[in-house]
């Protein structure tokens, strides 16, 4: 029995010793230790040794299992030291390798162009309107005096979601949403920017959604000259003190007298070039004097309230302050093209 505990004693040691993983180990111990294991059975079979050798043995071999478990615990020990080591060689990492950046986003040229615009006219007391890009017939027509068979609509005729429901095709809508919300006896100063949607071609000067300022002054005894010095000024707070405006009659079923303006050429100060086709010109917007009908479909009297209404283009205005030739470029969303603004 004695020279049986020496030998288990022995080979567990040199086992554990030779051990070279925690697996490994873990055999190790189940083997010797464990429920079924040989120094277990050792005590189990206590029974077949001489009673008065009992207490002498039992204390053998209760010292033979503190002795093994201390030096699989210190092998244990030694084994997850090890195991930490080689993952800290395998997982380092290398301090002096440059950091991953995070590459900051920012605001799309448009967006920098409709800032611009709205904060010149937040300068001159003006405030920001917003309507549907889902408008009702009623709104994006009819109360801006364009009734059902009026040719005017054939331009803007486009995306249509039920008979009397369409996006929107300009940002006039506005002007009568703004007027039927407003006492008549108060003046009206607000601009509405947004997006507008046509079936026009998708080229580099065109695209079936694009962006449009509306403005709308209204008070008593506003005049033409009104909306002169008031475009005139924000396009030359736009493009510059040099640049010039010049009025040319044209037709809006909304607005009478209606202009269309142009500015002086941006590229050649109006001496002529290929952007604005040798005349010296950009057409930048539509105006004109709040129509009688219009005032008076949204409740004004056009005998007590006058007033002035424009509408621009934000891509246009965006591409000649940028220089930038297609439009397209706006709605790609090339970062080598966005990240140069
Ligand atoms: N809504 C017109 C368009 O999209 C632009 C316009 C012209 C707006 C004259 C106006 C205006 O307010 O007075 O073509």
């Amino acid at each position: 029995m004695e020279k049986e505990l020496t030998k288990i004693q022995e080979e567990a040691l040199s086992a554990i010793n030779s051990a070279n993983s925690l697996a490994n180990l873990n055999d190790v111990k189940v083997k010797y230790l464990g429920k079924k294991g040989l120094l277990t059975a050792m005590l189990r079979n206590m029974g077949k040794v001489e009673p008065q050798d009992r207490p002498r043995i039992g204390q053998l071999v209760n010292t033979a299992r503190r002795q093994i478990e201390f030096v699989l615990e210190e092998k244990y020990n030694l084994l997850k030291q090890n195991e930490l080591n080689s993952r800290l060689n395998s997982e380092h990492i290398d301090v002096t390798l440059p950091g991953r950046r995070h590459t900051l986003g920012h605001l799309h040229p448009l967006t920098l162009t409709l800032q611009k615009i709205t904060n010149i006219f937040k300068s001159m007391g003006y405030s920001i309107a917003e309507g549907p890009q889902i408008e009702t017939d009623y709104y994006n027509f009819e109360a801006l005096n364009l009734p059902p068979d009026h040719p005017a609509r054939d331009m803007q005729d486009s995306f249509y979601i039920t008979k009397d429901i369409l996006m929107r095709t300009q940002t006039s809508p506005v002007q009568a949403r703004t007027m039927q919300a407003h006492n008549p006896d108060e003046p009206i100063r607000i601009i509405a920017p947004g997006r507008v949607y046509r079936r026009d071609d998708y080229d580099a000067t065109h695209s079936p959604m694009f962006t449009q300022v509306e403005g709308l002054c209204i008070d008593k005894d506003i005049s033409f000259a009104d909306l002169k010095g008031t475009l005139i000024f924000a396009m030359q707070e736009l493009f510059g003190k040099d640049v010039k405006l010049r009025f040319r009659p044209s037709f809006f079923p909304f607005t009478e007298p209606s202009a269309e303006v142009d500015i002086s050429c941006v590229m050649c100060h109006g001496k002529g070039c290929r952007v604005c086709k040798e005349t010296g010109w950009l057409e930048i917007l539509g105006a004109g004097m709040v129509h009688p009908k219009v005032l008076e479909m949204s409740g004004y009297d056009p005998e007590k309230s006058s007033g002035f209404a424009f509408g621009m283009g934000v891509e246009r205005i965006a591409m000649l302050t940028y220089g930038i030739n297609d439009l397209r470029l706006f709605f790609e969303n090339d970062s080598r093209f966005l990240s140069q603004f």
